[in-house]
């Protein structure tokens, strides 16, 4: 069946945080990473199945959901996953907080990359831990790791957690198993644990880019890592709530659940129903989102280039977010310029990276073109400054 991304229902008014921000002004969200279209038709048909069920306490996955997610693994990542490795959460971000709670004591430290999805910076700093933060360097027309940069980082603080974005947000980059491996060495040496956010995995639209999930790399760093999955970006399920953790090492395990419990262990029985439809069932949708979504990044390539003082350095390979270098205007805050041009954005200095904005381009493209005229319009009121 073909799906029609360019006709999508208004989402005002339908408890939507990304358009609440702007209710009644004549301001286009494209800011928090959720896109304007319909959950794929078998996950809303899953939902509905399960609401002819009248009774909704407290869930716990059947083992359908189980074998749902143990042969994605496999098929999708070439990961054989024990079923008790599994670790269902409500989402991710919590998980970030859980696994820097039981990987780093409260006098030890978190280490990433900038820029990055915010709570990367504020789970540590919440959990009592210290954070390092590192820039990722742009070399070869690519966001690189800055390794001589970590390693410094470690002379500074003891370092316990390493978390990763892969693929990453904002950026875009599909890490490649060589600078994967090149991190696990790097982590391997410094008994660092890394958590691998792989929210991202199944929005790689780039035909060149593999995306490598870190655990199935051959080093001791990947046996013993945190890896964290839910199909609520893909998708479009975010408010379902429903993700999961997958953590080989029993003890780690214990050690995460612990810091959960009684904080983040209930998923929603909806988001359940959702995952499964998703994984057995969603991949035709998924094929053609990504189809989609080439077409709109083909356009905010094309657009956000010869906007004046604007500029993409790197073309993401996944994801549908574009990391939009403004530095050229020399503001503090580029995103409230463009909010007063009329487009929502997010901010680079959220991301650990100031001038800079992010631009969601997960919608219909007829709003894109709008958001995209706004955008330009906006950038030549400032270069005329
Ligand atoms: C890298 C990354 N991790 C986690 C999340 C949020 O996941 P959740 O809603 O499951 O907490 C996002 C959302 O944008 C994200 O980009």
């Amino acid at each position: 069946m073909s799906h029609d991304f360019d006709n999508q229902p208004d989402r005002v008014g339908t408890d939507s945080t990304k358009w609440k921000r702007y209710e009644g002004r004549d301001v286009l969200p494209a800011w928090v990473a959720d896109m304007d279209f319909s959950a794929a038709p078998p996950i809303l048909d899953a939902l509905r199945r399960r609401l002819e069920h009248p009774v909704l306490g407290y869930a716990s996955a059947r083992r359908s959901t189980l074998d749902a997610v143990l042969r994605y693994l496999e098929e999708r990542h070439g990961w054989r996953v024990a079923p008790e490795s599994v670790v269902f959460t409500p989402a991710v971000v919590p998980s970030l907080h859980g696994v820097i709670r039981a990987a780093a004591e409260p006098s030890e430290s978190v280490l990433t990359a900038t820029p990055v999805y915010p709570p990367f910076l504020s789970a540590p700093v919440l959990s009592g831990r210290g954070l390092e933060r590192v820039p990722l360097a742009f070399e070869n027309g690519r966001w690189v790791f800055d390794f001589d940069a970590m390693e410094a980082a470690l002379a500074r603080s003891r370092v316990r957690v390493f978390l990763l974005c892969n693929p990453h947000n904002p950026v875009g980059r599909v890490f490649e198993k060589a600078e994967l491996e090149r991190l696990a060495e790097f982590a391997g040496r410094h008994g660092i644990v890394v958590c691998s956010d792989e929210i991202h995995c199944d929005l790689v639209h780039d035909a060149q880019a593999r995306h490598v999930t870190f655990a199935t790399l051959d080093s001791p760093a990947a046996r013993s890592c945190v890896s964290l999955f839910s199909a609520s970006k893909t998708y479009n399920t975010a408010g379902l709530l429903c993700g999961y953790a997958v953590i080989p090492d029993p003890q780690l395990r214990t050690r995460f659940r612990r810091a959960l419990s009684g904080v983040a262990n209930e998923v929603n029985i909806f988001g359940f129903a959702a995952l499964e439809a998703a994984y057995n069932h969603g991949e035709s949708w998924r094929l053609q989102l990504l189809d989609y979504l080439r077409g709109n990044l083909d356009l905010v390539m094309s657009e956000v280039a010869s906007a004046p003082g604007l500029g993409i350095a790197q073309r993401p390979q996944a994801t549908y977010l574009a990391w939009v270098d403004a530095r050229g205007y020399g503001l503090e805050n580029p995103a409230a310029a463009f909010e007063e041009g009329g487009v929502g954005l997010n901010d680079g200095a959220d991301f650990g990276f100031p001038g800079f904005v992010r631009l969601n381009f997960g919608c219909p493209r007829s709003r894109l073109r709008e958001i995209l005229r706004r955008i330009r319009a906006t950038a030549e009121r400032l270069s005329r400054r």
